[in-house]
């Protein structure tokens, strides 16, 4: 019998092989005329002119896009992240939850999880969702775990305020932003505060847990750093560098991506955060990689700039050699107690004392435009404020110069960890002198795998 649909099987799948050819290969992509872009005046006037006969007449208003906060906007991805302080109190991705702790008269706490109602006929399409139950307990380390229904939230925190007394705080920005319970608790309770300022001076030290997942966003992003520098050829598009960055975040395990990917070429390597990443890299070119994963929730931000050729001419090696070196005087002065003001002073002082030869007038500070650091966690840029180091802390070095004049942008970008000693470079897989990239390229281009840095 088993023998029998063997051949069934073999005989069904050679009739429709001998029904089906091959299908022939689509038109080749760039072949196709002009990449529809621009779109053609005449088109676009035609729409506008339909649209108002469509309308019958009057006026129509349409505004275009503003620009989004890319830090507090996930716009590559539509799939739900959690919001930042109710995963740094929970670890539960989970949607449409609430945590509410209350502190008690002997110093320890009472918290509660909601947790939305299992909807089996929505868990169709979406999948199961954590609900009320000992997993969820588990999960968490909370042992009570409610189901959200009616007023039951609002009786909680209600009841929780009369216990314990005190403030009701609430992170102001974040989810509960445009939440409507926002304003009946703030009425039934005339002392409300923002818990913002002191989440965030816990989210800037990073926990062993943190750091972990830190590592792992920013190995990530710096094996797409190495797999990017083995790729770029001459002619070759921006975008198709970009995907080698982002298939190589996913590839590791990444979630999205922490901001949208910057590789910038020629021109465009001069303005800071260009992601439009379409135009064609030329030898000769520098190319600015400007790229972060997420991975549980963490960023990393890592920014390399190589010569599309795989060698830096002399002029561009000059410009590189001097931010690269900037960078190191501020990573070589990071320590505890100093602050990140005090880095970004000691980089351009260094930065404009060896200059000289360099940019145009002998002080290359009037190209670097930008600041010298931020702090990196939950965000790309991430909450902290303007406090010395401590051991724990994660922050970016970045240097730049930008000559747009000279088609010269140069970045150099590393994920630093504050340690009791000193800096730990987080990022230190990707590589940054001239002669690992070169090294890197090179090994890209004669097919080895693993070469340089
Ligand atoms: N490296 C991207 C940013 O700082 O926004």
């Amino acid at each position: 019998m088993r023998v029998l649909s063997l051949c069934l099987l073999v005989l069904a799948a050679t009739t429709v092989d001998a029904q089906s050819p091959v299908p022939p290969p689509a038109a080749a992509i760039d072949d196709l005329p002009g990449f529809g872009r621009p779109v053609p005046v005449d088109a676009v006037r035609a729409r506008r002119q339909t649209a108002m006969s469509r309308l019958g007449g009057g006026v129509l208003l349409v505004p275009a896009a503003t620009i989004m906060d890319a830090g507090s906007v996930v716009i590559q991805d539509n799939d739900f992240r959690q919001d930042d302080s109710f995963f740094y109190l929970t670890g539960l991705e989970t949607e449409g939850a609430w945590l509410l702790v209350s502190a008690r008269a002997d110093g320890g706490i009472d918290e509660t999880l909601f947790l939305p109602r299992r909807v089996p006929s929505q868990e169709v399409w979406t999948g199961k969702r954590l609900g009320p139950g000992e997993r969820a307990a588990e999960l968490t380390g909370i042992a009570d775990v409610r189901e959200l229904h009616g007023d039951s939230l609002t009786a909680a925190v209600l009841s929780a305020l009369r216990n314990a007394g005190g403030a009701l705080h609430l992170v102001a920005r974040g989810a509960i932003a445009d939440r409507p319970e926002r304003t009946r608790w703030e009425a039934a309770w005339p002392d409300v505060r923002d818990a913002t300022a002191a989440l965030a001076g816990m989210r800037v030290v990073k926990d062993d847990v943190e750091l972990a997942a830190m590592r792992r966003s920013i190995v990530i992003t710096t094996e797409a750093q190495r797999a990017a520098m083995r790729a770029i050829r001459p002619d070759m598009a921006e975008y198709e560098i970009e995907a080698v960055i982002e298939y190589t975040f996913r590839r590791h395990g990444a979630d999205r991506v922490a901001f949208p990917s910057i590789v910038g070429s020629g021109p465009n390597s001069t303005t800071l955060h260009y992601d439009v990443n379409r135009r064609t890299m030329r030898a000769g070119d520098l190319v600015v990689m400007d790229i972060g994963a997420e991975y549980a929730q963490y960023a990393a931000d890592v920014t390399r700039t190589v010569p599309v050729s795989g060698v830096f001419t002399p002029r561009q090696r000059a410009v590189y050699e001097l931010v690269l070196a900037t960078q190191q005087a501020a990573i070589d002065a990071v320590r505890p107690g100093i602050t990140r003001a005090d880095l970004s002073r000691i980089a351009r002082r260094y930065m404009a004392e060896h200059s000289a030869g360099v940019c145009p007038g002998d002080d290359c500070t009037r190209y670097f435009i930008h600041g010298l650091t931020h702090w990196l966690g939950m965000r790309v840029h991430d909450v902290g404020g303007r406090v010395p180091l401590v051991p724990g802390m994660v922050f970016t070095i970045e240097p730049g110069i930008y000559i747009p004049e000279e088609e010269i942008g140069i970045r150099i970008e590393d994920d630093i960890l504050v340690t009791p000693e000193g800096a730990e470079v987080l990022s230190s897989g990707a590589p940054r002198s001239v002669e690992d990239i070169e090294a890197l390229m090179r090994s890209g281009r004669n097919g080895q795998e693993n070469g340089g840095g």
